[in-house]
């Protein structure tokens, strides 16, 4: 099932540990990078993506970017938000926005520039709870590796009802889809 057949939407997209961290405390993905999954398989990546028109992340994603991936060409072809109060470099190899606007005025800009397709929230939890304080959280998607971390960065900070809309394994990973109900039921 593809995530952008109607209305566009707003997801929160992201692997987590079994006990619901997304990076240890030190923000390493080790427990991450190194297991088996499949781009184009059930759930992946490459169906995700060709529905998503623009991106928003924290910065201390996008800083694991740059301690990460700096080799690398930008990954994102869509404008990505990053929300922050720091001052980060200019880039010139992406379409990148350094911001510290509410998140209501960057969910408003960022559905502008996607032109209908769906946006994503990259991470991490504290900031896809705030779009959700505003209601403006429609789904999350959770790819769950097979490990324990006993602490670090949270998935989702917040109450909130979901409800199970899809369900699948890829490699190592079991995956689910939500819908964000709301504070309560
Ligand atoms: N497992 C995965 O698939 C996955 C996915 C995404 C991220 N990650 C990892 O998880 C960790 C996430 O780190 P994190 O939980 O600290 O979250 P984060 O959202 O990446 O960074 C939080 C920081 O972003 C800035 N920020 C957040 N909301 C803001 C707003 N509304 N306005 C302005 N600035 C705002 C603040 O920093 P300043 O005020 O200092 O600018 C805040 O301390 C990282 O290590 C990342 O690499 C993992």
């Amino acid at each position: 099932m593809t995530t952008h057949a109607s209305a566009p939407r707003t997801i929160y997209n992201t692997a987590t540990s079994l006990d619901g961290f997304i990076a240890t405390t030190g923000h390493s993905l080790d427990w991450l990078l190194t297991r088996e999954a499949d781009e184009d398989g059930p759930m992946g990546m490459t169906e995700f993506m060709a529905g998503v028109g623009a991106i928003v992340m924290g910065a201390n994603t996008y800083q694991w970017l740059l301690d990460n991936q700096s080799a690398e060409p930008w990954p994102y072809e869509v404008p990505t938000w990053v929300c922050t109060h720091r001052e980060f470099a200019p880039r010139t190899d992406g379409d990148v926005r350094f911001t510290g606007e509410p998140v209501e005025l960057v969910h408003k800009a960022m559905a502008e520039a996607a032109a209908g397709k769906n946006l994503w929230i990259v991470g991490g939890g504290e900031l896809a709870g705030q779009f959700a304080d505003h209601g403006l959280l429609d789904e999350v998607i959770v790819s769950t590796a097979p490990v324990t971390l006993g602490s670090g960065a949270p998935l989702l900070p917040r109450r909130l009802e979901l409800r199970v809309a899809e369900m699948a394994r890829n490699g190592e990973f079991t995956c689910a889809r939500y819908t964000v109900v709301g504070p309560d039921a």
